[in-house]
């Protein structure tokens, strides 16, 4: 499952795996790790050698918890919402734009996916990581659409969030991961494709388990 960030595609994958029986991994989180570990050891997120050295180092281990979700321990630490600040997120984009660094962390993935039975959700799934995969989607929804999102999610969170620099961040974090040269986030010439701007949630799982229960 890949797309653009901010589409829910975590939530619809999770929710889905949980009918399946499947496990769910996103793994926008080991990039976010390799964000996260390289701001920790205050190395250049453009400095190709230390970051790729740093991707071969991370050690990740998961669990299974009570959702569908593998709880990713990263050189056993869970790292939770510190993963998930905008400052992390931006590191993340950059360092994988590294070719180096993506080769170490998707042969990772494919040691995690390669039993099967997993939804995984990220941006170079279907494309490269698994080209295989039985069945793949690309979700999708408008950039005013994903802003509107993210801004109610901070205002009920109690945060403060500005609608107008949200979407500029999105503008440049859909450019930054759609042009990059290695790996670029685009749909697979098999996936189906979902747009998501005027569907609930809901009807975005119901719309996946109907194609894969068609499918498989
Ligand atoms: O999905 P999420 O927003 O958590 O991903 C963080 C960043 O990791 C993305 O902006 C993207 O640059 C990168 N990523 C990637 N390939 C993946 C998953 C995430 O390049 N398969």
């Amino acid at each position: 499952m890949d797309g653009t960030a901010g589409t829910g595609k975590s939530s619809v994958g999770m929710l889905a795996a949980k009918e399946l029986g499947y496990d769910f991994l996103s793994t926008g989180e080991m990039y976010r790790a390799l964000g996260y570990k390289t701001i920790e050891k205050k190395i250049a997120v453009d400095d190709v050698q230390k970051v790729t050295e740093i991707a071969k180092n991370i050690k990740f281990t998961f669990e299974r918890g009570t959702d569908a979700s593998l709880k990713m321990f990263v050189d056993g630490e869970y790292l939770g919402n510190k993963l998930h600040s905008e400052k992390v997120g931006e590191a993340a984009s950059k360092t994988s734009a590294i070719p180096s660094a993506r080769a170490v962390l998707t042969d990772k993935m494919r040691e995690i996916g390669r039993g099967g039975g997993i939804i995984m959700e990220g941006r170079d799934i279907g494309t490269v990581v698994f080209p295989d995969a039985e069945i793949k989607f690309y979700i999708d929804a408008t950039p005013e659409e994903r802003a509107k999102r993210r801004f109610n999610q901070l205002i009920q969170r109690g945060e403060k969030a500005d609608y107008e620099t949200i979407l500029e961040c999105i503008r440049a974090r859909d450019l930054r991961d759609s042009t990059r040269t290695v790996a670029p986030l685009k749909p697979a010439e098999d996936a189906f494709i979902i747009d998501t701007s005027s569907m609930a949630l809901e009807q975005v799982v119901e719309h996946i388990l109907s194609v894969i229960k068609e499918k498989i």
